[in-house]
């Protein structure tokens, strides 16, 4: 199934690139196709948005553009997408925070482990553009722009064989992270050994017993059904890593005055629907995990985990200066917002 998807996604890919997918060329409709990919099924929030924005860029702009939207990894993983839409095969996709420091070390700043103290931290920063701002223009030499970002909850261990119920349960444990330096760097805090992979190859790692575990938010136990073999899952709380809806600027550029008024009220409408369907989609991941696939839930003290990791975040604040205002207004909403200790 997943190497007949994998044989289907890259037919596509070739397709979207040689310009051959319907609409295109086609002497009836001038339309601009506008792509946007992302690594997510269709039922998945991210979806949810992205289809209301097609449906809101059609609406106001429909004599001009026509949206389509490929998600499951059609368009090839994260990795991929983020560079074609670099060099403008595709508008748009979805990445997640991890891999963009790879394009830029400003976004480093969002994958350091328990940067924010509660959701109410993280959502108050990600909402001021005073902190997003210099780290979502800094992709504009690499072709790219940050135009939004999306909830993608906590991120926390699930494992085959053992619950985590603290750092040394993660010794000689091999665990999949994002391909992001700060990741694997923080398993190498946490005693664990870093398996750097895609996230459409994780499923049949665990299956195949190459890694023994992985950390990602509850969606990842039923949408990518690793609770079908992952019955551990330890809320050790580790990260909030957003997502961010990227967009190729040139493409972005190209839009004039009002088009790009649009295009700006769309982005926030992609906020605004994914983060209204992420609490309940979290809610009935956990319920369906629990009670349809037999996943334990564990809340381990989290103390030990977060001062194992704390020497990353004085090493990237020395390594990059200049986020120190950043890192210091983050501070700021922690100090306003508190941890529950839930
Ligand atoms: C989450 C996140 C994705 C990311 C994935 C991963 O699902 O929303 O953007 O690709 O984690 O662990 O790779």
């Amino acid at each position: 199934m997943k190497r007949a998807l994998r044989a289907l996604s890259l037919t596509l890919l070739g397709a979207v690139l040689l310009g051959v997918l319907p609409g295109c060329g086609a002497a009836a409709d001038e339309r601009q196709i506008v792509r946007i990919g992302h690594n997510q099924s269709t039922g998945h929030p991210t979806h949810i948005a992205l289809t209301a924005f097609e449906a809101f860029i059609e609406e106001r702009l429909g004599d001009k553009y026509n949206v389509e939207v490929y998600p499951s990894e059609l368009l090839g993983s994260q990795n991929e997408m983020v560079q074609l839409t670099q060099t403008g095969a595709i508008n748009f996709c979805v990445a997640s925070n991890s891999l963009l420091e790879t394009f830029s070390e400003n976004y480093s700043i969002f994958n350091l482990p328990y940067l924010f103290a509660s959701s109410e931290a993280y959502h108050a920063a990600m909402d001021d553009e005073n902190v997003t701002g210099p780290i979502f223009s800094s992709t504009k030499q690499a072709g790219f722009e940050a135009v939004t970002w999306l909830d993608a909850g906590t991120r926390n261990f699930y494992t085959v064989s053992a619950p985590i119920e603290s750092p040394a349960d993660l010794k000689g444990l091999k665990i999949r992270t994002q391909q992001s330096p700060t990741n694997v760097e923080m398993m190498r805090l946490l005693g664990g050994s870093a398996t750097p992979m895609g996230f459409g190859e994780v499923y049949t790692a665990l299956q195949s017993k190459v890694i023994d575990g992985a950390e990602n938010n509850e969606m990842a136990l039923t949408d990518n059904g690793h609770g079908d073999v992952c019955k551990y899952y330890s809320y050790d709380m580790h990260q909030m890593i957003p997502d961010i809806l990227i967009g190729n600027l040139a493409f972005l550029d190209s839009l004039n005055e009002q088009e790009r008024a649009v295009f700006e009220e769309g982005f926030a409408l992609v906020n605004r629907v994914e983060r209204e369907e992420w609490s309940l989609a979290v809610e009935n991941a956990k319920r369906k995990a629990q009670d349809e696939q037999g996943v334990q839930f564990y809340y381990p003290d989290t103390a030990p985990f977060q001062q194992a990791c704390a020497p990353l975040h004085q090493s990237m604040l020395a390594g990059n200066p200049a986020l120190i205002p950043t890192y210091e207004a983050i501070e700021a909403y922690n100090a306003q917002y508190p941890s529950t200790g839930t």
